[in-house]
């Protein structure tokens, strides 16, 4: 791989971790199971994200069912497979595969209807869905989706040898594959060697967060171990965020700004006031709720 002309980030104070979360087992679709690492009670802290669910099993019992047809309106979903295949259908007759360290960006907007079903009967499935919230103003616009398949996502390698996809934002002077203006996220998929450090300007007012799905990070003194989210303390005086990894380590950094918008969710509908939602759900069951 040939490394992109890349710029150091400066940070001169790292956040602090605020809390670690332990994600609740679930399971959700057809019977899939999976750990929801960001749950309800923290999209208010977590702001502008709503969800992010981890799936990783090498039992096909555990995924196989998948995700049958089931519809989404008011914001978007990123799926991150790490391994695997999965296929996706919706109801605005677009199709696509998902599979190893590829990326599906979705915009349900208005609505759309989509099954995402594994097309392997055996092997190991990992992965990431993380659910981004939009502005009011954006909710019932037209839906949107992008397949981004691994080689198209953008790449690069620290001097400290930390290699990093850039799924939204950017990162050390790389452009991610998606931006968004008015949730601003970062996502990053971060593979640190041991001794590895990897620095990350963020603005103070942006909800920010680490999940370690390998290993174990320090950041700002604190240890972050495997399968923790840390939430990073928004602090006026940080300007970053600095993750150190005593052995090898994968962490996702995601950090966005906040909407500061109501929150109305019911299942997959999420918009800002309950009435918006009897109308989500009185639009699907009336078979308008069409991409
Ligand atoms: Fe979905």
């Amino acid at each position: 791989m040939t490394n992109p002309l890349t710029h150091p980030e400066q940070v001169r104070q790292s956040r602090r971790v605020e809390r670690l979360v332990v994600g609740k087992e679930t399971s959700d679709g057809a019977g899939v199971k999976l750990t929801r690492v960001l749950t309800q009670p923290l999209q208010r802290r977590l702001d502008p994200f709503l969800m992010l669910d981890a799936f990783g099993s090498d039992d096909p019992d555990d995924y196989i069912a998948g995700f049958p047809d089931h519809p989404h309106r008011g914001f978007e979903t990123v799926t991150y497979m790490i391994a695997g295949r999965m296929r996706h259908r919706d109801s605005a007759g677009h199709e696509g595969l998902l599979e190893n360290g590829g990326v599906q960006w979705m915009t349900a907007g208005r609505g759309v209807i989509h099954s995402e079903i594994p097309q392997q009967e055996e092997g190991v499935m990992e992965g990431f869905q993380l659910w981004l919230n939009l502005p009011s103003g954006d909710k019932m616009a037209a839906p949107w989706y992008r397949d981004f398949p691994a080689a198209a996502l953008p790449r690069f390698v620290t001097d400290e040898g930390v290699a990093v996809t850039v799924i939204a934002g950017e990162s050390h002077g790389i452009a991610g594959a998606v931006t968004r203006a008015a949730t601003a996220p970062l996502y990053l998929d971060l593979h640190l060697p041991a001794g590895g450090r990897f620095t990350q300007s963020l603005p103070p007012g942006h909800n920010a967060f680490v999940y370690v799905y390998r290993g174990e990070v320090g950041i700002a003194g604190d240890a972050v171990p495997v399968q923790r989210m840390a939430i990073l303390a928004n602090e006026p005086a940080a300007d970053g965020v600095v993750i150190e990894a005593g052995e090898d380590a994968r962490v996702l950094l995601i950090a966005g700004q906040p909407l500061n918008e109501p929150i109305a969710q019911y299942g997959p509908f999420v918009m800002n006031t309950d009435r918006e939602i009897y109308q989500a759900v009185s639009d699907f069951r009336n078979g308008c709720l069409l991409g």
